[in-house]
């Protein structure tokens, strides 16, 4: 079974598709990982993220490069949208993505095109969103546990300004696929939000039966 978990930055799709994973026993990967790997090797490359050609040639980033903290750094999430424009890039991270939502026994993605793009065949599609206001609270209580000083006014524009760059972008925009269950966190808890979420996805074994398990 594959479950793509797609929706806007700071939506609690990381966490509910984390959970889901644990809870169905599936792989996980959160494709936003990839595109701010390649956001931050163009900026240790001393790079342009807004051209496609220096863009393209920090997609051979080295897989440790996977594990840095800054990777979570608001600057690298801004530098991922910037660089996600490029088909080059898109195309450069698909085989990626799509060996692991073919693997045998099935997978958990989370990103913005996984329903639409990297695995349409998906048997579970769901689109997990929340208002700005909710998001940009979440994002600034993390961000002060982990020290910053961003301010909410600042967490909340660069929220708007990636939502316009990620829905708007010619290939791949963020876009619930038609057959996506759409989930609002804006009033749910972590814990509301995830029992949500494996009640969909229980409610859609059961329409599909056990072959689509
Ligand atoms: O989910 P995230 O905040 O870690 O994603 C960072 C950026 O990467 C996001 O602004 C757009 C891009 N992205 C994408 O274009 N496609 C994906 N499947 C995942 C992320």
């Amino acid at each position: 079974m594959i479950i793509a978990v797609d929706g806007p930055t700071a939506s609690g799709k990381g966490t509910i598709a984390k959970a889901l994973a644990a809870h169905f026993g599936l792989p996980h990967l959160d494709t936003g990982l990839l595109y701010r790997a390649v956001g931050r090797q163009v900026f240790l490359d001393g790079g342009d993220p807004d051209d496609a050609g220096d863009a393209l040639a920090a997609c051979s980033f080295p897989d440790g490069l996977l594990a840095d903290p800054h990777l979570r750094d608001e600057a690298t999430g801004g530098l991922a949208s910037r660089v996600s424009i490029h088909p080059v890039v898109r195309t450069a991270l698909f085989d990626r993505q799509r060996i692991f939502a073919t693997q045998a026994g099935g997978a958990v993605l989370d990103g913005r095109d996984i329903g639409t793009v990297i695995a349409p065949e998906a048997e579970v599609k769901l689109f997990v969103t929340a208002s700005v206001e909710a998001r940009a609270e979440r994002r600034f209580r993390e961000m002060q546990e982990r020290g910053s000083n961003s301010t909410l006014a600042d967490i909340a524009g660069n929220l708007r300004r990636r939502d316009e760059r990620d829905s708007q972008r010619a290939v791949a925009p963020l876009v619930p696929a038609d057959d996506a269950r759409v989930i609002d966190t804006s009033e749910l808890g972590r814990d509301e939000a995830i029992a949500a979420a494996v009640e969909v996805v229980e409610a859609c074994l059961r329409e599909t039966g056990p072959e689509g398990a």
